[in-house]
């Protein structure tokens, strides 16, 4: 097999020629996560791994454009269709990345995509990436404003169309007591996807899950809320 994080690095010192390679964060279920120092500051680079089994069946429901071969490799899984896939997927994570950044939304700045990889900020301190939310355990007043700010952040999610779709304390980091949402290639759109309205109910319910007990808030109250906003921009 070629060696991709080699590829990509290569590809990457086109913009960035002082780009170096650091260390690897961690390894995901679809993609690995690797430090590089450039342009003075740690970044974070994503790379996706070729034949990744778990897709988030039915986010290519959510691309328009493709032709009948290209969507046909993409339900068949055929090797062109996995490599299709993971660019897809890479696309979209830069995409939506991008698109959020400009509105000041909790998550990482992004700097650019080459191949299957996105370079984006690194969320941490030195070479230490932040913890996730589910590591940490957080005083009262941080767990509330960073309750908040989550509430917040999938309502703005919302207003530009988008559901992350795979939200849970493990895709958000924290630093300085403030959450970061990392990851999000499965996301959709609030309004064409079909899936989309039980995967913002679910995104919502892992973080209710994570304050109940601590800011003795409950899910069954605010769903029937989420529900009835959910009604009203539907269809
Ligand atoms: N921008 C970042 N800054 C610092 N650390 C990061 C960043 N992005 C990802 N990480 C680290 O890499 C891990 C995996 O990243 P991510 O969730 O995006 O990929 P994944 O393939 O979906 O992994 P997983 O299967 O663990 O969800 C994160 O839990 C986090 O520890
Ligand atoms: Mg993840």
């Amino acid at each position: 097999m070629m060696n991709i994080l080699s590829d990509v690095l290569h590809a990457l010192r086109e913009d960035y020629p002082d780009l170096e390679y650091v260390t690897q964060v961690k390894s995901g279920k679809e993609a690995t996560v690797h430090i590089v120092f450039a342009e003075g500051k740690y970044m974070a680079l994503k790379v996706y791994r070729p034949n990744t089994k778990n897709a988030a069946r039915g986010s290519y429901m959510t691309i328009g454009g493709l032709d009948k071969r290209s969507q046909r490799a993409l339900v068949n899984r055929s090797r062109h269709g996995l490599k299709l896939e993971r660019e897809l997927w890479t696309n979209k994570e830069f995409e939506v990345l991008t698109q959020l950044n400009s509105l000041g939304a909790a998550v990482p700045e992004v700097y650019g995509t080459v191949e299957n990889a996105v370079l984006m900020e690194f969320i941490g301190e030195g070479q230490a990436a932040a913890p996730r939310l589910a590591d940490v355990k957080l005083d009262l007043e941080t767990a509330q404003q960073i309750f908040q700010t989550l509430l917040d952040n999938i309502q703005l999610f919302c207003e530009l169309d988008i559901v992350h779709g795979d939200l849970s304390p493990f895709n958000i980091l924290v630093l300085n007591q403030k959450p970061v949402i990392i990851d999000f290639p499965q996301s959709m759109s609030l309004r064409k996807n079909p899936l989309a309205r039980e995967r913002l109910l679910r995104d919502l319910r892992n973080v209710f899950e994570y304050f109940e007990t601590q800011l003795q808030v409950e899910w069954g109250g605010v769903a029937r809320k989420y529900e009835h906003y959910l009604d009203n921009i539907m269809y």
